[in-house]
């Protein structure tokens, strides 16, 4: 069977395929420590569990609109408008299954062959593979690690060529927790406006952002970029509910309505038990959130302290989400165990065989001198884990 040409374009993801292969070492019975997850490891907040529960007795069981119910879109546009200063009507909210089925309704509705789209790198792993599959090119865009790595408005402006058609802006980071601030943003958007390039904001992380900081998004600044920018959020990660696939995007209403499209083709909407109890945990989860993210802040700290006691790794303190990213291109050509270290993907494999510790390559976010570990587990997984991390790279 010969298959599409556009399969031959795109990989499996690298965190799944690194996952595997922790799934099959546990099952043999080996210990090991999963620090590659992108999940919390909080259960989803009672309020929206009870709402869930309670739709199923109510036999809310049936399709819903398309977009998503009404009365969800409607909490999404309250949130939108309280948390970040967007004005959205629901006719310009599209509710979707996670928030990678709303960007990838985005990327399927704005892009095509002949358009370049810009991605900041490193990159969350869907971005590229999403591109492609549309047919269009992407143009990696580098945030480099001495800028804390985020892009700049010059390096904006001396990457878009003619083709050039959209921006991917995904603050805070994953994987680095990189994120914007308002003046960092008003610049990038200038850029935006000038090249009149569209943007696909990702804000998923909004709500994990530490030492008190303010998170903006780009398209409150101003009518001129909100009318050029698709903001995509979810429940997945600030509420934990990454297993009830819901994620919603808000942006100009021609964008919204051919996402619409798309999506009526491939999903239609997201189940309606989850749209129930994601409405639940939008009116009534916010204490549940914070608490959460306290904690993300407090093994971020943790986890910070022991990158800092082991030689050859350095890293740039994560401002959001829930991963680190150090560099650990100091240890390249040692080795750990029977490996010689010659990349982020030789490091990843080499603590997997020797510490018994799963993280992901960098080259998986295309970036080959780091590898990713997240912090979505207990305290006590991160300090073991940790010590078999720097008894490994001793
Ligand atoms: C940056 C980023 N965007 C989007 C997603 C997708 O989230 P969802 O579970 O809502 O589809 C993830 C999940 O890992 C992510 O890290």
């Amino acid at each position: 069977m010969r298959l599409a040409h556009r399969i031959s374009r795109v990989a499996l993801s690298p965190t799944f395929r690194i996952n595997t292969l922790a799934r099959e070492m546990r099952a043999k019975g080996i210990d090991v420590i999963d620090f590659s997850v992108g999940e919390p490891d909080f259960p989803t907040p009672a309020s929206a569990k009870e709402a869930g529960k309670a739709a199923i007795d109510k036999n809310i069981t049936r399709y819903t609109a398309n977009e998503g119910t009404l009365e969800l879109r409607q909490v999404i546009a309250e949130k939108l408008k309280r948390d970040n200063g967007l004005q959205y009507p629901a006719s310009q909210i599209l509710v979707s299954t996670g928030a990678k089925a709303s960007l990838y309704c985005a990327v399927m509705a704005l892009f095509e062959p002949e358009d370049e789209v810009l991605v900041p790198t490193p990159y969350w792993v869907s971005y590229p593979d999403m591109i492609r599959l549309a047919g269009a090119k992407v143009l990696e865009l580098e945030a480099s690690e001495a800028n804390g790595f985020k892009i700049t408005a010059r390096g904006l402006d001396g990457a878009v060529g003619s083709r050039t058609k959209g921006l991917i802006l995904n603050y805070p980071s994953n994987p680095t927790g990189a994120c914007y601030d308002r003046e960092e943003l008003a610049a990038l958007a200038k850029v935006v406006i000038e090249h009149d390039l569209v943007v696909l904001a990702d804000e998923i992380y909004e709500k994990l952002l530490f030492d008190q900081r303010a998170f903006t998004s780009i398209a409150a600044l101003g009518s001129e970029i909100a009318d050029r920018t698709v903001v995509v959020n979810g429940m997945s990660k600030a509420f934990a509910m990454t297993g009830w696939r819901l994620g919603y995007a808000a942006g100009p209403k021609p964008i919204i309505d051919a996402m619409a499209k798309v999506q009526s083709h491939a999903t239609s909407h997201p189940a309606s038990i989850s749209q129930v109890a994601g409405w639940a945990a939008l009116r009534s989860a916010a204490g549940d959130v914070a608490r959460m993210a306290a904690e993300f802040e407090r093994r971020r700290n943790a986890i910070i302290a022991k990158i800092k006691e082991i030689p050859g790794l350095t890293c740039v303190p994560p401002a959001g989400a829930f991963y680190v990213f150090p560099n650990v291109s100091k240890l390249f050509g040692r080795a750990i165990g029977a490996r010689k270290l010659t990349s982020g993907q030789d490091v990843a494999e080499a603590l997997l065989e020797s510490a018994r510790v799963a993280v992901v390559p960098g080259e998986a976010f295309g970036s080959p001198s780091h590898i990713r570990i997240s912090f979505s587990c207990a305290m006590e997984t991160i300090d073991e884990g940790m010590r078999r991390i720097r008894e490994a790279v001793a």
